[in-house]
């Protein structure tokens, strides 16, 4: 028969990697916490409608990204999330989470995009995601951009740079984005085929063009801070002091628009240079408008998601590793009545906080000793019919070389201890 294996783009994380991932999500969920971010959990699947009002049509998220089908049972469009803003803010707006003052909040899971995989960009990938709901001042922007730099600092991570910008309020953006649009057709001749299709519907996303040509005409484009008013230029100098005060380098990136509608003011974006092509980590910025196209009473946010498996690949890179946590003890039986004691005192051990494994499958003493060797363990607990008859256990460090000791069983946890 034939064999079935992975959808593509969506990946098995083996042991192994495994472990990475549990020490990356410790240690993420540890920050978490002393930021005081609470931490939600919404469902994997959402009403198209969500993603479509909050992303934006004219992404290349909703126009071609989703996982989308119609539920046959409930006739209901339904998506695939693809990121986690949208349905925190449908929840804290469900559940009126802002009715006794703002929140902050974390989230955590898959998101699911059908982009063309590659190194760094999968089809299923993994974010954590941080919302701060309900604060209107760019003390929240900088909060968010503060702790990035601590979490690269608990992550043992050089060289993720800061790239930030401010795109304004809508009304600001519009008339930016009509200047845009005239310059644009003016120039359409030397532009490419995609920015020429983006002109109309998403002109602000030709800006980050990765093909040169079109940079080259967009070096003489209108600027967006020209169409700053007052506000949002305060709003952009007291996310820059705080981020001064707290010794966070940046670069301005006029060019930096993010590929989701629901922006304005204040974006971000951390990069390392390490990953290739995808070496954006995390992303994020101010959303002030999105309560209200969601339905709800208008509530000021911002927040950033990063990406696990570009994290976990800069840890590995930087050979930060953790050690496999090997059992303390491995527990090997034969004999008429050894199971029952066996299942017993390995139940005993890890009551007790040792970490152990029970041989499974039988076989002679001389197997399962090479079982034990080769499981890591760092002792052999040996049960036979003589130790059952005398309630005791044979004992032995395997990685030390010391003679096997045949001990009461009450002596086993100091022993255990010294492996
Ligand atoms: P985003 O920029 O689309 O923002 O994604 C955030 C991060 O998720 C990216 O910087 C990247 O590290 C990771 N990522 C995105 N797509 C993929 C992929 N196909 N494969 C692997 N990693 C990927 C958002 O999702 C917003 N919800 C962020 C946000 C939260 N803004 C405000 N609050």
């Amino acid at each position: 028969m034939s064999t079935i294996q992975a959808v593509r783009g969506m990946n098995d994380i083996l042991p192994g990697e495994a472990e990475a991932w549990l020490e990356f999500e410790t240690k993420v969920e540890a920050w978490l916490e002393r930021y005081g971010y609470r931490n939600i959990r919404m469902p994997l699947v959402e009403h198209t409608q969500l993603f479509r009002r909050a992303i934006g049509e004219a992404t290349d998220i909703v126009e071609k990204e989703m996982y989308s089908w119609r539920d046959e049972l409930s006739n209901e469009e339904l998506t695939l999330r693809p990121e986690g803003t949208a349905s925190c803010v449908r929840a804290a707006i469900e559940h009126s989470l802002l009715h006794d003052g703002p929140k902050r909040l974390w989230y955590a899971g898959p998101m699911f995009r059908h982009e063309r995989p590659q190194k760094g960009r999968y089809r299923q990938f993994h974010q954590y995601g941080v919302e701060a709901l309900g604060y209107p001042g760019p003390d929240v922007d900088a909060e968010l951009i503060v702790m990035c730099a601590a979490l690269w600092r608990d992550l043992g991570l050089e060289g993720i740079r800061l790239e930030l910008n401010t795109i304004g309020s809508p009304e600001e953006r519009a008339r930016y984005r009509s200047d845009l649009v005239s310059f644009l057709e003016k120039n359409s001749g030397r532009l490419d085929d995609d920015a020429r299709r983006r002109m109309h519907t998403n002109p602000l996303r030709t800006l980050d063009s990765k093909n040169p040509m079109v940079q080259e005409v967009l070096a003489s484009a209108p600027a967006m801070t020209s169409y700053l008013g007052e506000a949002s230029l305060v709003h952009f100098e007291g996310v820059k002091r705080l981020l001064g005060a707290a010794g966070i380098g940046y670069s301005i990136n006029p060019q930096l628009v993010r590929g989701l509608d629901y922006y304005n003011l204040t974006v971000f974006e951390w990069i390392s240079n390490r990953l290739g092509a995808q070496g954006t980590v995390c992303g994020g910025g101010r959303y002030d408008g999105l309560f209200e196209l969601i339905g709800g009473r208008p509530a000021p946010a911002a927040g950033f998601a990063m990406g696990n498996e570009r994290l976990i690949a800069l840890v590995l890179e930087a050979e930060r590793r953790p050690e496999p946590r090997v059992p303390h003890g491995y527990v090997v039986f034969q004999g008429e009545g050894t199971d029952g004691c066996a299942v017993a005192l390995a139940e005993e051990l890890r009551a007790a906080g040792f970490r152990i494994v029970l041989h499974a499958g039988g076989g002679s003493f001389k197997s399962q000793m090479k079982k034990a060797d080769s499981s890591g363990a760092l002792c052999a607990l040996i049960i036979g019919e003589d130790e059952l008859r005398a309630n005791e256990v044979s004992f032995k460090f395997l990685r030390k070389n010391e003679e096997q000791v045949r001990v009461k069983r009450d002596r086993l946890i100091e022993l255990l201890r010294k492996g």
